[in-house]
């Protein structure tokens, strides 16, 4: 049987930070409620394209592999907020990247889009249609945010994940996952203005109005995870006891809170970094599980549950066995272009 082993991890995340108290400067919300509410501290905003995160995450993911562009035989990029609809985003990061022998494809299907692609390239690798894969899962939420919204703007924030895919004989990476999406609740998280539906509307693209019933959604991400949790457990016959890492999406820390103790997950094993970035969309599970490898929590054959919720509301949870390796190959030379602006100067100019 083949495999698809997780053997490079790379992230990128923008310089410029904004914190709560830079959005207190200009809505009606404070360092207090939304720590308090939310667990988030701060969240990164992007000076360039979503491709342009994507193709420094995917670069350190081929280096930590220890792998040239040319191996790549698959790109998978997940995200909501493409650059552009035609050419897609993942032949952008082919052609940056040099990555000439790689099929491309997008996935959108919101904050879950990074996880759903770990699912394609698993799939394709496993079946034989590619030896290797990238997978990506990047977003500039903040070019479609509705800045005046406080009920979401202090939500979100931008960033990029890559994971570099190959196969193996050895039982390793995605090992069960389980899919689904909540499609009668989609209209309760939409973003407005995001599509060609309202392009005979004359409106700006990008001038967006999010519909955000934030309860409901938070209802609907617990009850979502705490079944793709215990779906893909049952896939292979697994109770919570044998799972020694839980990286799941970050959206809200009392969404995190309410999933483990519905689930009976020990606190000290869940990863969190909600407080540095906010909700990434799909970058965040990816980034996330990046940042456990790279801190240290990701140890050697060790069992992963990573849940995942987002617009649609698609959900997911994915039982990933790691390999041996948890130590990267090599470093990349590639980063992003300078910047000196703030993040508060990045965000007044999108308003
Ligand atoms: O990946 C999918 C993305 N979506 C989500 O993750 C959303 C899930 N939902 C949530 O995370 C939470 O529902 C929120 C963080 C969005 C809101 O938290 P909440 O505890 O459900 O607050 P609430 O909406 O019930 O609002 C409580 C109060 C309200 O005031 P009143 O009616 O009690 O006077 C709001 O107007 O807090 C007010 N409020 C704020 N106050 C200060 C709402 N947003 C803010 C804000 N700053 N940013």
């Amino acid at each position: 049987m083949t495999y698809a082993a997780i053997t490079g991890w790379g992230k990128c995340l923008p310089p410029a930070i904004l914190s709560n108290d830079d959005l207190a400067t200009f809505l009606d919300t404070n360092d207090e409620w939304i720590t308090s509410r939310t667990g988030m501290k701060e969240r990164r905003i992007s000076h360039v394209d979503v491709s342009e995160l994507a193709y420094v995450a995917a670069a350190n993911a081929l280096a930590a592999a220890g792998k040239r562009a040319e191996d790549v035989e698959l790109i998978v990029f997940g995200s909501t907020t493409f650059d552009e609809m035609c050419p897609n985003a993942a032949s952008n990061v082919q052609r940056l990247l040099g990555a000439c022998n790689a099929a491309c494809m997008d996935v959108n299907t919101a904050c879950t889009s990074g996880m759903y692609s770990l699912t394609v390239a698993t799939a394709m690798i496993k079946s034989g249609v590619v030896n290797s894969a990238l997978v990506i899962g990047a977003e500039v939420v903040s070019r479609i945010m509705e800045w005046s919204n406080r009920n979401v703007s202090i939500l979100f924030g931008d960033g990029a994940a890559a994971l570099y895919l190959e196969t193996s004989e050895i039982r390793q990476g995605v090992l069960a996952e389980s899919l689904g999406c909540y499609g009668e609740s989609r209209d309760i998280l939409s973003v407005q203005g995001w599509g060609l539906k309202y392009a005979d509307k004359k409106r700006i693209l990008g001038e967006t109005s999010w519909a955000f019933s934030g309860q409901e959604i938070f209802k609907k991400a617990v009850k979502g995870m705490t079944q793709a949790c215990e779906r893909a457990l049952a896939k292979l016959g697994l109770q919570t006891e044998a799972i020694d890492l839980i990286v799941p999406h970050q959206a809200n820390l009392r969404i995190i809170d309410s999933l483990t103790k519905n689930m009976k997950l020990p606190k000290e094993k869940v990863f969190i970094n909600i407080e540095r970035y906010g909700n990434m969309s799909a970058a965040t599970t990816l980034v996330a599980l990046v940042e456990a490898v790279q801190e240290g929590y990701v140890t050697a054959n060790c069992n992963i549950l990573v849940p995942a919720f987002g617009g649609g509301l698609t959900w997911s949870a994915h039982l990933i066995k790691w390999g041996a390796r948890t130590h990267a190959i090599a470093q990349s030379e590639v980063s992003l272009p300078e910047t000196t602006q703030t993040g508060l100067e990045l965000v007044q100019a999108l308003r």
